[in-house]
């Protein structure tokens, strides 16, 4: 079996100057800290290290396939971590324009929707798109509170009781969500018998990509969650080892930090397919949200965060890497690339030749994808810009649930690294307060706003 490979090459000084590239030697002197960070987060027992059992998936997989010719559509309303996970790892496995085939051509699997915003503009034409009694509605938020999931939720419930009648209701709602006295989503949830699974009490939304809250919606789509477990369990070992070169997730969080420490503050994504765009989105979010704190874990002012920026390439080889090449030394690189292309496709030759256009000829579009990436990192370590690269061996899903899970430990352990907790989001609960007191929610105090200025152009 092929391995993920982590290339750090172009992360060191040298190639780089010794100003923007790391050395083996201050990476190594870190080690002790590093080893110690991770014993120390095994001994808390982070929740996402705890995967779904073989039965558990087997479970899930039975329930969603004895309902397989029931529906035409799955519509996921949820926003963050409660769908992000599902949406990235669809995109990754499905055809990439899955939604656009009939139904043979999709061999029986549904078509795929997220409202994972609570825009009109959005929610209106998929009402108007689909045919409500073929289609399945997962509801999924932990905490059953968060204002986009129950605004877009309740309406969505009226216009399924409009169509289909409050018996139609409980065939085509499934809900995922906390086992808590308080949660009133559940509460209706149970009045309205609506199927109810229980969203991972030990879990966090951004780290619940391996669990049943995108993995049953997966199920529906007729991907076996067996393979993407398989895949994220068979890297446990290495990324819970105490020696940082056989640990991807130790070894890769610590050139992050010692990049900070540069004065690296951004983090560019660019995976090299458009087929993890969204998984790009996916990591984004675990970076931000896990690390960007204001307080270590002793309440001291801390302020880190690392701002991750997605980017796809090569599109923005031709968009945003002038910026990146030249522009302020605040970035370091991380490049995602697929090493072997299960539908690859060769480049025709031209009945005539011409120089500028025959060195395409006969070319796999694979190899030409590579060489632009390569391209790009050897300019940019030119530039003294540094970059690392994650290559995967092939896109399946025993690879996408071996990465998934090295990028969870990843953030994790660089969160015990800076002593903050990468598990809260107080930032966003403020947001989320603040948005209840604006609509009036009983019980919340209003932000004090200030007098509004501005031009009327
Ligand atoms: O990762 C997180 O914790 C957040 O992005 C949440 O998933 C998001 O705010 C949605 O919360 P909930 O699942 O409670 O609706």
């Amino acid at each position: 079996m092929e391995k993920i490979i982590f290339d750090y090459t172009f992360s060191l000084s040298p190639p780089l100057d010794i100003e923007n590239g790391l050395q083996l030697e201050n990476i190594k002197s870190r080690y002790n800290e590093a080893i110690s960070s991770l014993k120390n987060l095994l001994r808390k027992n982070p929740g996402f290290l705890n995967l779904p059992s073989i039965n558990e998936l087997n479970e899930m997989y039975n329930f969603a396939i004895a309902k397989e010719k029931l529906y035409e559509n799955i519509v996921l309303i949820g926003i963050g971590g409660s769908s992000l996970g599902f949406q990235a790892i669809s995109q990754a496995l499905l055809s990439y324009y899955h939604n656009l085939f009939d139904s043979k051509e999709r061999n029986g699997k549904p078509r795929v929707f997220f409202l994972d915003n609570i825009d009109p503009y959005q929610i209106n034409p998929l009402t108007d798109l689909i045919d409500f009694s073929k289609t399945l509605f997962f509801v999924i938020s932990k905490s059953g509170k968060t204002t986009e999931t129950l605004a877009t939720f309740l309406i969505l419930r009226e216009k399924i009781q409009n169509e289909l009648g409050n018996e139609g209701v409980k065939d085509h709602i499934i809900v995922i969500t906390e086992n808590k006295s308080d949660n009133e989503l559940l509460k209706l949830s149970i009045q309205e018998k609506y199927k109810v699974f229980p969203f991972p009490e030990h879990l966090g939304g951004r780290y619940s990509a391996l669990s049943i809250v995108a993995l049953l919606p997966l199920c529906f789509l007729k991907i076996n969650p067996q393979e993407i477990i398989k895949g994220a369990k068979s890297i446990k070992d290495k990324i819970t080892s105490p020696d940082p070169e056989e640990n991807p997730s130790l070894f890769s969080a610590l050139i992050y930090l010692l990049f900070y420490k540069k004065g690296k503050k951004i983090q560019i994504i660019m995976p090299y397919s458009s087929k993890l765009e969204k998984l790009g989105e996916w990591y984004c979010q675990l970076w931000a949200e896990s690390l960007g704190k204001k307080y270590t874990i002793d309440g001291q002012e801390i302020n880190w965060g690392q701002t991750p920026v997605r980017v796809l390439g090569t599109k923005d080889q031709h968009s945003q890497i002038q910026l990146y090449m030249e522009g302020p030394r605040d970035k370091i690189i991380t490049f995602w690339e697929i090493d072997s292309y299960s539908d690859d496709i060769k480049i025709p030759q031209l009945p005539i030749k011409f120089s500028s256009i025959e060195y395409l000829e006969n070319r796999m579009l694979s190899q030409v994808f590579k060489a632009e990436k390569k391209a790009t990192e050897i300019a940019l370590a030119e530039n003294n810009r540094p970059s690392v690269t994650f290559i995967l061996p092939e896109l399946n899903p025993y690879y996408i649930g071996q990465f998934i899970l090295m990028l969870e430990m990843q953030t994790a352990l660089a969160g015990e690294m800076l002593n903050i907790n990468p598990f809260d989001q107080p930032g966003v609960e403020l947001g989320k307060k603040y948005t209840f007191s604006l609509l009036n929610r009983k019980g919340y105090k209003k932000p004090d706003l200030l007098e509004i200025k501005h031009y009327r152009i």
